[in-house]
């Protein structure tokens, strides 16, 4: 049996050639426009807009029609008349002289409009409304660039010989840095599964398993600070292999990239550059620098400390340092501009920014006189400074001093448009330090995750000097933004061990936590390494947003909420009573309000 509503042709496909054709066509009304003695619908659906032109007269019920209801219209097409000729769509040599039309299913008025993705609307209603957002057409061409990105990556790693292997969503907590999301067990009551942070454990198991090499497009969930890009619940592009180096592991995902950059229609870069983690710290004062501009950090610790300058000089006694960055033809920066700048770097611990403007080749500030000539020289070379350039300059402690001149860095190229837009620029990080010192916990952490294998040369240092151990880790980075990461994993029990001590992990939390992983561990583990990618933040920058939840189809907001759903939601008393669960009716009023 036919239905009513089906098509002989989509909404974008009816061309001149086709003219006299009898059609049916389906879709939305996307706009209505009442001419006296007809009526003219525009007809949209995911492929296109064809115009219909209908006589109230023959079909009534036309008067009644609104946007976004659904409809069928059956008609002859007909060429349009010169002057009516669209020459925006591709559909607009032609329109629709409707002989039969049938109203398959209203819509109220929607809450913004699907004609125009240019009005603002609050992203509240849109993500309340998720369905007419997409409806609208960008959120939905994000979706199928991430279909898209998903089949290359797919077809890219089966051809090297990856297979994708689904790995449990309820697990065990594996520690990647975040807290974890739980679910209660009805059978187990009092205990608790966790959702991965990422397949880390089960991937490493897989390759105990002899499985040689791995993927997987895997969800994983974090209960952590959400930021521009960053979600609750998001997409790895998660890889392991065997017996590799970590440079086959780079090509690979080089190349994937390039499969997936020619995808997405955007140029590849020759190379990737690598630098070490202390490089990327010195010159841009963060381990995952935007490389798309200069104005990159310069130590001139040594040139502070020859000054008479007491502010540099204080710091330096105190073992601080010295940093600047040279912004190129910025001496009309004013000085409110230098005041907003000067609370900005505030934000990061920073009392003060020093600045000097080169003007008529002579450096020109209210700090100028505390540097003599031969000082003034030096730091003109030392900043290679030319003609209206304005030099800024930061004196603290060295984690400050380069997070604030980071931000800052980043800001003045924004609002300079120092950065091409067109421009990917990737970067590979390595050489991290294994270990970081929580000063709130006191204790080490792991700067990527437990498993990364120490540097082979460093494993020495482990006991004396933990924080100058290098890990075997690595980071790709994309314009700014860190993109994915993974390591050389230990394949040693007792060396797995050892890491789990340094981090303060006694045995008997070894073993309750990791006790199946360290017994694999010992039945024939093969050297194994891997990495995975943000999915979503790689998307976000192929499809040139800086917002992550414009390509997920249904994203939470900030506070990891879904608008649409209403969720997180209460469930009844019936169902925690079955899961055993009692909630703190004191807390929950005082986290609510
Ligand atoms: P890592 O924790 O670095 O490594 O995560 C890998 C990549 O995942 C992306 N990512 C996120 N994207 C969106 N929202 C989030 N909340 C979020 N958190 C992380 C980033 C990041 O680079 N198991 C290791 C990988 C390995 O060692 O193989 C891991 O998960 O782009």
């Amino acid at each position: 049996m036919k239905y009513s509503y089906q098509r002989s042709h989509q909404c974008g496909e009816l061309r001149i050639e086709d003219k006299e054709k009898e059609v049916s066509l389906s879709g939305w009304i996307h706009r209505r426009r009442d001419h006296g003695g007809l009526i003219f619908i525009d007809l949209r659906d995911k492929y296109g807009i064809t115009q219909l032109v209908l006589d109230p007269v023959k079909t009534p019920v036309a008067h009644t029609l609104r946007s976004e209801w659904v409809i069928n219209a059956k008609g002859i097409v007909h060429p349009r008349a010169h002057e009516m000729i669209n020459e925006k769509l591709e559909t607009g040599k032609i329109e629709i002289k409707v002989v039969n039309m049938e109203i398959l299913s209203k819509s109220h008025t929607p809450p913004f409009s699907l004609c125009d993705e240019h009005i603002e609307t609050h992203e509240e209603i849109r993500l309340h409304y998720r369905y007419l957002d997409i409806r609208r057409g960008k959120i939905a061409n994000n979706l199928l660039l991430r279909h898209n990105v998903m089949m290359t990556t797919r077809n890219f790693l089966d051809k090297e010989g990856f297979i994708e292997i689904s790995t449990p969503i309820l697990g065990k907590s594996t520690p990647e840095g975040a807290r974890d999301y739980i679910v209660p067990s009805r059978v187990h009551p009092g205990s608790f599964y966790a959702l991965p942070q990422s397949p880390q454990l089960f991937k490493q198991l897989l390759m105990i398993a002899g499985t040689d090499r791995y993927f997987q497009i895997a969800p994983c969930f974090r209960d952590e600070d959400l930021r521009a890009d960053r979600q609750p619940e998001f997409t790895q592009i998660d890889i392991e292999m065997s017996f590799g180096h970590p440079d086959q592991l780079m090509n690979i995902i080089e190349r994937l990239l390039k499969a997936v950059f020619e995808r997405a229609n955007i140029l590849f870069p020759d190379s990737i550059p690598k630098l070490t983690y202390r490089e990327c710290i010195d010159r841009y004062g963060t381990d995952k620098p935007d490389t798309r501009f200069g104005m990159e950090l310069v130590d001139i610790t040594d040139i502070g400390a020859r000054s008479n300058f007491s502010v540099f000089k204080d710091q330096i006694d105190q073992e601080n340092i010295v940093k600047a960055i040279r912004v190129k033809n910025a001496a009309d920066l004013s000085r409110k501009n230098i005041e907003d700048y000067t609370a900005f770097v505030g934000n990061f611990g920073i009392s003060g920014l020093a600045w000097m403007r080169m003007e008529n080749n002579a450096l020109n500030s209210n700090i100028v006189k505390f540097f003599d000539e031969e000082l003034q020289k030096e730091l003109i070379t030392r900043m290679q400074l030319e003609n209206n350039d304005l030099l800024l300059m930061i004196a603290n402690e060295p984690g400050n001093t380069n997070q604030a001149l980071d931000h800052l860095r980043r800001r003045i190229a924004t609002e300079r448009n120092l950065i091409d837009p067109k421009l990917h620029n990737f970067l590979w990080v390595t050489d991290f330090p294994l270990f970081d010192f929580d000063e709130h916990e006191n204790r080490l952490v792991s700067m990527h995750h437990p498993f990364t294998s120490p540097h082979p040369d460093d494993i020495a240092l482990i006991d004396t000097k933990p924080l100058s151990v290098r890990s075997s880790g690595y980071d790709i980075v994309l314009n700014g933004y860190e993109i994915g990461g993974g390591s050389q994993r230990i394949h040693n029990s007792d060396l797995q061990r050892k890491i789990f001590s340094s981090l303060n992990i006694n045995e008997t939390e070894q073993q309750n936590k990791f006790g199946f992983f360290l017994e694999a561990l010992e039945f024939g583990t093969p050297p194994h390494l891997g990495i995975a990618l943000g999915l979503d933040r790689l998307l976000m920058i192929l499809s040139g947003t800086n917002n992550i939840k414009d390509v997920i189809a249904f994203p939470k907001t900030q506070k990891a909420s879904d608008l649409m759903m209403h969720c997180p939601s209460e469930v009844s008393q019936e169902l925690l009573n079955e899961l055993s669960i009692e909630t703190i009716k004191d807390n929950l009023t005082q986290k609510r309000t």
